[in-house]
């Protein structure tokens, strides 16, 4: 049921996608940016807003622009990302700025910034000055959150709740958005909005936590990505928190210079990584922390419609149980 419902908002959005820069010309700008858009997104958000407006009863059809939006925004977040990352393989193909280069990338991502807005604003709905004010305040948190992941690559004084206010701006705030917005086209009371961004938000926090635990247990073909970057980049992931805080400070400090070390191969670093994680109970601590953010979550939206309840609960597990 859920995966249908998923697949069938997956292909409208896809079907959206490939119109959207179809025939502009400036080949430079655009090219990239029909690559980026054509690539095989997982198309959360997006999904999310639409199940959200449904689950509040509200159409669909309204709200399918500014979940174009979203998932826009979120591809240009991706494409500056892997350059800040210097990553060369997303969604199962070279970045941007590797097959191109990154003046490329960096202007492919503007754009998309601004083909995001130009579709939010398509949007029927008496509330677009309040979507149009949500989706502008949820990037410039995401560019802190990223901001703030840049400035803990260099730090040695970090903590869960530094990394859990990381997570919240960089990952959750884009998928918390996705679900206000849901809720606004809907035309959700104020208490079931506030609902539809707890629930998302906490949803966004495991959700990060869960990419953070694959990036050490998965492999790069699975994920499609590249993998093992945040350790050579000193990345404050969770698996990173849990070690801290469990192991000697000497030994962790041991580790972490182990990671950065170019003589030994990045495989051979994910590997001592890996089976330091199993020793220490990162992975169970994660898959804890999660269940406990999923939770909370759900509890938050009792005031949703019965049916609506069970598709946003449906849909949690769901992506909780993804293994890309
Ligand atoms: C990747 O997001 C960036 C993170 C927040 C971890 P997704 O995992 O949703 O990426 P796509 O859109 O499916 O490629
Ligand atoms: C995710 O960044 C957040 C944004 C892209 C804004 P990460 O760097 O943690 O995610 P991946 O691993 O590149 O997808
Ligand atoms: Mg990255
Ligand atoms: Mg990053």
């Amino acid at each position: 049921m859920i995966e249908q419902k998923i697949a069938q908002f997956s292909e409208t959005i896809n079907d959206c996608l490939a119109m959207l820069a179809s025939d502009r010309d400036v080949p430079s700008l655009y090219e990239p940016i029909r690559y980026v858009l054509d690539g095989k997104g997982k198309r959360i958000r997006p999904v999310l807003l639409m199940l959200v407006c449904e689950a509040l009863n509200g159409q669909v059809k309204f709200a399918v622009q500014a979940a174009i939006a979203i998932e826009v925004f979120h591809n240009f977040t991706l494409v500056h990302d892997d350059i800040m990352d210097n990553d060369a393989i997303r969604r199962c193909r070279d970045t941007v700025h590797k097959r191109w280069d990154e003046s490329i990338a960096i202007l492919a991502g503007d754009g998309m910034m601004a083909l995001a807005y130009e579709e939010l604003l398509k949007t029927k709905s008496p509330h677009l000055e309040r979507l149009v004010r949500e989706m502008t305040r949820s990037v410039r948190i995401v560019c802190e959150g990223q901001a703030m992941d840049k400035n803990l690559e260099e730090s040695n004084h970090f903590s869960l709740s530094l990394y859990l206010e990381m997570v919240r701006r960089k990952t959750a705030e884009l998928i918390r958005v996705s679900s206000v917005c849901g809720a606004i086209i809907a035309d959700a009371d104020e208490l079931q909005i506030q609902s539809a961004a707890i629930y998302a938000e906490n949803i966004g926090v495991a959700f990060q936590i869960m990419d953070d635990l694959l990036e050490v247990r998965s492999d790069a073909n699975q994920m499609g990505k590249s993998l093992g970057s945040d350790l050579s980049a000193g990345k404050k992931t969770f698996p990173m928190i849990v070690l801290k805080n469990k192991m000697k400070k000497d030994e962790f400090e041991k580790i972490m210079r182990k990671n950065q070390s170019p003589e030994i191969a990045l495989s051979q670093r994910r590997d001592i990584f890996r089976n330091l994680c199993v020793q220490y109970d990162v992975f169970t601590d994660g898959e804890m922390l999660i269940q406990k953010l999923t939770d909370e979550g759900l509890g938050k939206i009792i005031n949703f419609p019965e049916a609506g309840r069970k598709i946003l609960m449906d849909f949690a597990t769901f992506v909780m149980e993804r293994k890309k």
